[in-house]
């Protein structure tokens, strides 16, 4: 079969995955190879196009990661990206220099909008798609080098007040750099110059459909799995459930689904998921709820450090899961919702740095009793797995449900994990998100059915470690602050906080202070995502 496909060579930055993302919203297949991957298999994967990414080097440094000029011969479009601008810049004969200041953060831009990248009806191959993008504009800038010179026979098509050379193509070679990141939605007209690329500047018709991924991915569980069974860890959350329904729909009954209440979850939550997936439920699965909430407070008890805690969280899972597997009989398979972004944080994707250890990647035990992962949303990005959940007929209120992480309240509550800290965040929790709910319902209600601009997409209250005087009738009292944290993103690699109206957080605080005992200070967290994360730990 011959797939088209366009490369994206990691250099090790944070938003590398994001590219790959919009590169697949272009409906292109594409895949994340790293660096150092030789020339010969990137020759022998015929790819469309290539992409470099940005990356923390500095491309004159001698240890810096490079690429081989012949990378530039292959007579395959190249499109470079931050530092992978530069370098292309600086392998054909460019300069690249530290610059007095780092220029970071939102940039006004002015364009040239007769480049193919901007929607200019160059010599393209497929000109008559692309899409065209203004001469002003804002960027995503995030550099300390800067391209002080053009390599030869390329000009440059994009400046800003402190970078000359923001954009540069060499049209002749197929060679094309941008300076920002097109890829982050802080670059409103981002997504608009990747499309351009692949699909005007590569010729990519975009074949690369969520029907296909879920037969090719239904095709290979099959493959991997044969006659054996699988253990699925179902949380209930968007990413276990949709994972239930694509490996379900491979193999049926060889699956089982493990639900594992480690008293982490939100209020009432243990019942609702067994609700929807337990007997009478409306999956055809085998359910088994394994009640393991004081196991959990024990192996917590003490540990203040946040890798710690995710790493012994994460462990425990999968010991668990032993424990049920072996219960059913010979379960030779353990099954994940891991998404991509999972992946990539941990730093197993490419090049890019540890974050921190997704609870889903992070510890397996090397004494496991299964004899493989499968982990059927691993290339997958959030938005993706929701539209592969609609297509395998999942209810829209479990796809759209908000996002609740593995590790569950054990990373919204800081410092040491107890019993009575999580009946704390719980209650508040739900009294935040009763209240957030509310407001959304009756927006939508006066505003024929539109959602408020405000909305969030992820929305919690978390328990800080923190406590504090405060005075209750006539008593002094001592106790702890709650946090409440709301989010507006897409893509869940960037956010910024949600403008709650402040009436209705208002009417949060004074309901958690009056109902919730231990808590009598409530904070909102202004923290966008860089450099916050959505979670607190
Ligand atoms: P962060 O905190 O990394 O969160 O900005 C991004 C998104 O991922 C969720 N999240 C997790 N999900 N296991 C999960 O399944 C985890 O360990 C984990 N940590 C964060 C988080 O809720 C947000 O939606």
């Amino acid at each position: 079969m011959d797939k088209e496909l366009v490369l994206v060579i990691d250099f090790g930055g944070q938003y590398n995955q994001l590219v790959a993302r919009r590169v697949r919203e272009c409906n292109v297949y594409c895949e994340i190879y790293s660096y150092k991957t030789p020339l010969d298999k990137i020759k022998a994967m015929n790819p469309k196009g290539i992409i470099l990414t940005g990356g923390p080097s500095s491309c004159y440094e001698e240890d810096a990661a490079t690429c081989s000029p012949e990378l530039f011969e292959l007579g395959v479009p190249v499109l470079g990206l931050c530092y992978g601008a530069q370098l292309m810049s600086h392998v054909l004969g460019g300069k690249v220099e530290r610059a007095a200041n780092r220029e970071y953060g939102k940039t006004d831009i002015t364009l040239d909008t007769a480049s193919a990248l901007f929607g200019g009806a160059s010599n393209a191959v497929n000109a008559d798609i692309l899409q065209s993008v203004p001469a002003k504009t804002t960027c995503w800038m995030s550099h300390f080098d800067y391209i002080s010179k053009l390599a030869p026979g390329f000009k440059s098509v994009a400046h800003t007040d402190s970078t000359p050379v923001a954009a540069m193509e060499n049209v002749e070679r197929g060679l094309y750099g941008i300076q920002f990141h097109p890829e982050v939605l802080h670059t409103p007209e981002g997504s608009k110059m990747l499309f351009n690329f692949v699909r005007g500047i590569c010729g990519c018709c975009g074949d690369w459909k969520m029907e296909t991924f879920i037969e090719d991915t239904v095709k290979k569980i099959r493959e991997q799995v044969g006659d054996k069974k699988v253990l699925l860890g179902l949380s209930g959350g968007v990413d276990s459930s949709v994972a239930a329904g694509l490996i379900s729909r491979a193999i049926g009954k060889q699956l089982t689904c493990v639900f594992v209440d480690h008293g982490l979850l939100r209020k009432n939550e243990g019942d609702e998921v067994e609700a929807v997936f337990g007997e009478g439920g409306q999956f055809d699965l085998t359910f088994v709820r394994a009640n393991v909430q004081e196991r959990y407070y024990s192996k917590l008890a003490g540990v203040t450090e946040p890798e710690s805690k995710r790493k012994i969280i994460g462990a425990e899972f999968i010991r668990v899961f032993e424990e049920e597997s072996k219960k059913i009989g010979q379960v030779e398979f353990l099954a994940q919702g891991t998404i991509y972004p999972d992946v990539v944080e941990s730093g197993l994707g490419g090049e890019s740095a540890v974050i921190k250890s997704h609870h889903n990647v992070g510890g397996l035990p090397k004494d496991m009793g299964f004899i493989g992962l499968v982990e059927p949303l691993r290339d997958l990005f959030k938005d993706e797995v929701r539209e592969v959940g609609l297509k395998l007929g999942i209810p829209e209120y479990l796809v759209f449900r908000q996002p609740f992480p593995g590790p569950g309240l054990g990373i919204r509550i800081i410092g040491e994990v107890t019993g009575e800290k999580v009946k704390i965040v719980q209650d508040a929790d739900a009294i935040y998100r009763e209240e957030v709910d509310k407001a959304i319902a009756e927006y939508k209600k006066a505003n024929d059915g539109k959602a408020p601009s405000w909305m969030p997409n992820q929305y919690y209250a978390a328990l800080t470690n923190m406590r504090s005087v405060g005075v209750m009738g006539d008593e002094r009292t001592y106790d702890y602050a709650v946090a409440l944290r709301a989010v507006k993103t897409i893509d869940f690699m960037t956010a910024e906080a949600a403008q709650i109206p402040f009436e209705v957080l208002q009417t949060v605080m004074s309901r958690i202070i009056n109902e919730v005992r231990g808590v009598n200070r409530v904070f909102y967290d202004l923290t966008s995502k860089p450099p916050g994360t959505i979670e607190m730990e």
